[in-house]
């Protein structure tokens, strides 16, 4: 006899999971329960997302590689469903419910998401629901949005909520999984505690407990806090010493037990390293305090500017800068460095276009305001007197040296963001990293 546990069962598929938004947490999410047997009913507003959900696919690129194995056979075992009617899942007989929509808009955080598919969690008849919160949210939410939507909708003590952050990422390096990566699960309810943990355990065996849902937060936002810190540190360090080589230095650090390799880049973006910290700072007891955290926010977001300066000092006509994403392989733009570096080098009348595999010219047009350009890229640098790499994507990696070398006759100067190029001698063009000795141009 199995325990009566409500992990097993979802793992005996007495019970489905459901979630709300199958994006990249949403969708790897979803699938490593479904590849340990437990039916997945998911809603998202996007209905192409919904369709391709249901066959085990989805149309965000690259999340089949990451996961390493094809979940379309989980999809002929009736394991994943997915709707666009939210309704499907507020049944009575379903009582886990994971978030995992988007959290932040504009570079911001932002509640509305959240607050929309709580209001409709809200509306269950079911016995004592679950609200599972995979969205990197900040403490505040807490007490501010989900506790008064829930509470308004079940009833104070009707319901549970547990924290479960995802530390794991979409790199090509598959040692960061949801299976292996320890997960901190916060839950305020010590009736549900056990319950809830056991939940996160089928997917993620290695649970460390949080003794409150809010230090589950907390730990999400100080872990991006750190590495912003860190990488902030990193940037001020190349920009201050651009004659020497900080790169070198830096990395000679790196070899230290307690001291992770850094390099000095042209921003860092996505949602997580430079919008989390800003969780942070809202929900802080004195902000003031925070004063680290701001200055490294700022030193991120002046960076472009000293790049495009450095550019601009070589004397460089025009630029294209290849890549819009803020991370090799991955299509998310949201804060890539290029849309601020494009318009610092426009500003500086230089003509400036930007490319990028997974973006079309209009959508790049419509992140960056200057034109984009679409194509093989090779075919395009001639046009160019400087390139900057910002993504390391394959396509822009697996190149073989000599066709890349025989497109950049007319390339005066590489900027290289994140070392994607650094093993190819490119002979007479100077080819800079931010850190490397002369990398500012003056
Ligand atoms: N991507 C990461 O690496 C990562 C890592 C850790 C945490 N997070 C956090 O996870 C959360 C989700 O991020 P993501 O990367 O999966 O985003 P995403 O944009 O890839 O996916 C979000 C999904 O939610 C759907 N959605 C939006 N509004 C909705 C609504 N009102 N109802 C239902 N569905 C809705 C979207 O259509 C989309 O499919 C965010 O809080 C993010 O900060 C992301």
């Amino acid at each position: 006899m199995t325990k009566n546990t409500i992990a097993n069962d979802l793992l005996y598929g007495r019970k489905k999971i459901c979630f709300f938004g199958i994006g990249y947490i949403g969708f790897t999410s979803a699938i490593a329960y479904a590849s340990k047997g437990v039916k997945v009913l998911a809603y998202d507003i996007e209905p192409t997302r919904v369709e391709l959900f249901r066959e085990g696919k989805t149309s965000v690129p690259n999340l089949r590689e990451w996961l390493g194995f094809d979940p379309t056979v989980l999809a002929r075992h009736g394991l994943l469903d997915a709707t666009t009617d939210w309704q499907d899942l507020i049944v009575p007989e379903n009582n886990v419910f994971v978030v995992a929509v988007p959290t932040e808009k504009n570079g911001f955080p932002f509640k509305d998401y959240v607050m929309d598919v709580l209001e409709k969690i809200a509306t269950t008849k079911t016995k004592h629901p679950l609200i599972l919160i995979e969205s990197t949210i900040s403490m505040n939410f807490l007490p501010d949005i989900i506790y008064p939507i829930l509470c308004r909708g079940l009833g104070l003590g009707n319901f549970s909520v547990g924290v479960i952050p995802r530390r794991d990422w979409f790199d090509e390096d598959s040692s960061h999984t949801l299976k292996n990566m320890p997960r901190v699960v916060g839950v305020d309810n010590d009736t549900m505690r056990e319950e809830i943990e056991n939940i996160v355990r089928i997917v993620s065996p290695d649970v460390r407990r949080a003794s409150s849902c809010k230090i589950a937060c907390l730990t999400k936002q100080v872990e991006n806090c750190i590495r912003m810190i860190e990488i902030g540190t990193a940037i001020q360090l190349s920009n201050a010493y651009p004659r020497t080589g900080m790169l070198e230095a830096l990395n000679l650090a790196g070899q230290k037990w307690n001291i992770p390799t850094l390099f000095g880049s042209c921003r860092v973006s996505g949602y997580c390293l430079n919008i989390a910290p800003l969780y942070l700072q809202l929900s802080a007891e004195h902000p003031e305090e925070l004063t680290l955290l701001s200055a490294a926010l700022q030193t991120n977001d002046n960076q472009p500017a000293i790049v495009a300066q450095a550019i601009a000092n070589r004397g460089v006509k025009k630029v294209l800068i290849l890549g819009l994403s803020y991370k090799a392989d991955v299509p998310v733009w949201t804060e890539s460095p290029s849309i601020q570096l494009s318009k610092n080098l426009e500003h500086l009348g230089i003509e400036t276009r930007v490319h990028d595999p997974y973006f079309s010219a209009q959508i790049i047009k419509e992140k960056c305001g200057i034109e984009g350009v679409e194509g093989d890229f090779l075919q395009l640098i001639p046009d160019y007197d400087a390139i900057v790499l910002i993504s390391g994507h394959r396509e822009y990696k697996s190149i073989p040296k000599t066709s890349l070398l025989n497109a950049m006759k007319n390339t005066k100067l590489i900027i290289d963001n994140d070392g994607s190029w650094d093993r190819i001698d490119f002979g007479v063009i100077e080819y800079q990293r931010i850190g490397t000795p002369g990398w500012r141009g003056e």
